[in-house]
């Protein structure tokens, strides 16, 4: 099966099972938004949870906020998002569909990635054990020339995006030989800028004084609220404040599932720093939000750094972790050092100081920041495309089963009594009662055990308990493992006990902090 159909099976199966539904769909959908049903919600909930315990819980010096989503409109001249926050936009004369004029290059570098790996896997199968990848990538002739051309390319994007210069930009798309996918040709239109932030308007007032934006990202909320936080928390640099919440964004090119929306949530952390410390700090969250990604066991080998080609005007250093989605390596998150231009700006537009006293050196400081920002949508697909899996058995049937971190599995234990007699369900449900506040219980009896199974699999539920007619007499049930579908014998004593260290977010936080 090619990977764009395991992507299509993935999106139907999460419809399927209530994990996520286009949004308006009775109304033929609204294009880039898309709705949680019944265990996507608890999904999403469960990765949010994990990220903000991971931070507020783990760490003494972060604390969190829930800024509003409407702020007011000097906010965003003032972070530059009114003047500087645009994508470059090409549209296909032929079809009249509209692209991203730097993602279509950046696509065409995927290509020729591409076929470096082809390269490479052709090198691996005809050496085997004996293969020097690094070595093979230095001296494979074929790889040099098109490692060449690579570089060439990722430098023109880097500059016509640093200098605004779109004609450059255009002439790249044109020397590239880039074609519209839909219409297939070059008849390419000018590159021009297109602002992503929407805009609405506050009570009776309409016209430039009364525009309000949909904020495009959370962290302005803890920007101006820095000085807030500070001083009620007391807090000593270095601090953090960590906030998710929605963010808003009318891109351009909104597709591949939930991973371009345009609503869509954020997790974002503001690191508060000593200014000349900030570099590193920004490697020591680099490597934190690596090791967080990695205690989800998502695989470890689907992650890499990508440093910014074109840093944001706010940064000095920027790079993001990518996943290797069904569709290729992108974007996750963002780790990015700020400097002081965000305290900056505003201390200029607001006309307060946001500045820190450090008592010790009794000066006075604008603290630099670094920046964690993840998509919690983004984590989500890379969560369920990981876990989704169409398995052949032994016994040659087939199960799909969804291997999700057992910690943020919508349902965490299904009770499922052998019959529906016999005192079989009520004993299945006393288990049940015993273990609902702690973990997410379902209780099943219809169908047959193996279909029930199956279904449960399939909704990636990590332990099935089965209550049969012996569960009477020896006080035992049957406990599944989902992903190696092992089964053993234990007291219902003593469940709640060997689930624990399986189940639950604080052993997985645990885990982290060591
Ligand atoms: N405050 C910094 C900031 O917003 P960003 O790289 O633009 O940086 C951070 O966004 C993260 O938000 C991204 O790594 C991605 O996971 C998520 N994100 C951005 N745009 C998104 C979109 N249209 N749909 C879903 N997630 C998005």
């Amino acid at each position: 099966m090619t990977p764009e159909e395991q992507f299509k099976n993935l999106i139907g199966h999460a419809k399927e099972y209530g994990f996520v539904f286009q949004s308006s769909e009775i109304y033929d959908g609204l294009s880039a938004v898309y709705d949680y049903g019944q265990n996507g919600v608890i999904l999403k909930n469960r990765l949010r949870e994990y990220w903000w315990r991971a931070m507020v819980q783990v760490h003494d010096n972060i604390v969190g906020l829930d800024s509003a989503i409407f702020m007011h409109p000097t906010v965003w001249k003032a972070s530059g998002h009114v003047d500087a926050f645009n994508d470059p936009l090409i549209d296909n004369k032929d079809s009249k569909k509209r692209y991203r004029a730097d993602v279509l290059v950046e696509e065409a570098i995927a290509k020729q990635e591409a076929k470096i790996q082809k390269e490479v896997d052709k090198g691996r199968a005809k050496w085997g054990e004996s293969f020097d990848e690094a070595q093979f990538k230095a001296t494979n002739p074929n790889v040099a020339r098109i490692q060449a051309k690579i570089n060439d390319t990722e430098e023109r994007l880097r500059l016509s995006l640093e200098n605004a210069d779109f004609k450059a930009l255009q002439q790249l798309i044109l020397d590239l030989e880039i074609v519209c996918p839909i219409s297939g040709t070059r008849n390419w239109t000018d590159v021009r800028q297109f602002n992503l932030m929407f805009s609405t308007e506050m009570g009776a007032v309409s016209g430039e004084g009364g525009t309000l934006y949909l904020r495009p990202e959370t962290a302005q909320g803890i920007f101006v609220n820095f000085l807030n936080v500070q001083k009620s928390g007391r807090m000593k640099i270095p601090f953090g404040i960590a906030q998710t919440g929605k963010a808003f964004r009318n891109e351009i090119v909104a597709r591949q599932f939930i991973f371009r929306m345009r609503e869509f949530e954020q997790m974002e952390m503001q690191y508060f720093v000593a200014p000349g410390s900030e570099l590193e700090w920004y490697a020591t969250w680099k490597a934190k939000r690596l090791a967080w990604h990695h205690s989800l066991g998502l695989g470890a080998d689907k992650y890499r750094f990508h440093d910014h080609l074109k840093l944001a005007h706010y940064a000095n250093a920027a790079c993001d972790i990518e996943y290797q989605f069904p569709f290729g390596f992108k974007e996750l998150e963002g780790i990015h050092s700020r400097t002081d231009f965000d305290l900056t700006r505003h201390e200029q537009f607001s006309g307060r100081k946001l500045r820190y006293f450090d008592t010790e050196s009794e000066a006075s400081y604008v603290p630099y920041v670094i920046e964690t920002s993840i998509g919690l949508d983004r984590l989500f697909l890379a969560t369920l495309a990981a876990a989704y899996t169409e398995e052949k058995l032994e016994d040659g049937s087939e199960r799909v089963v969804l291997r999700l971190p057992a910690f943020v599995a919508p349902v965490q234990v299904a009770l499922l009594p052998l019959i529906k007699k016999d005192g079989l369900p009520e004993l299945a449900r006393q288990i049940q009662n015993s273990l609902r506040f702690r973990f997410l219980t379902q209780y099943d009896e219809k169908d047959s055990i193996g279909k029930r199974y199956r279904r449960q699999d399939a909704l990636g539920t990590p332990v099935c308990l089965t209550i049969d007619h012996q569960s009477l007499e020896d006080h035992c049930v049957t406990l599944r493992h989902r992903d190696s579908m092992q089964q053993e014998r234990i007291p219902i004593a003593q469940i709640h006990a060997a689930l624990e260290p399986l189940l639950s977010i604080e052993s997985a936080l645990a885990g982290l902090v060591g």
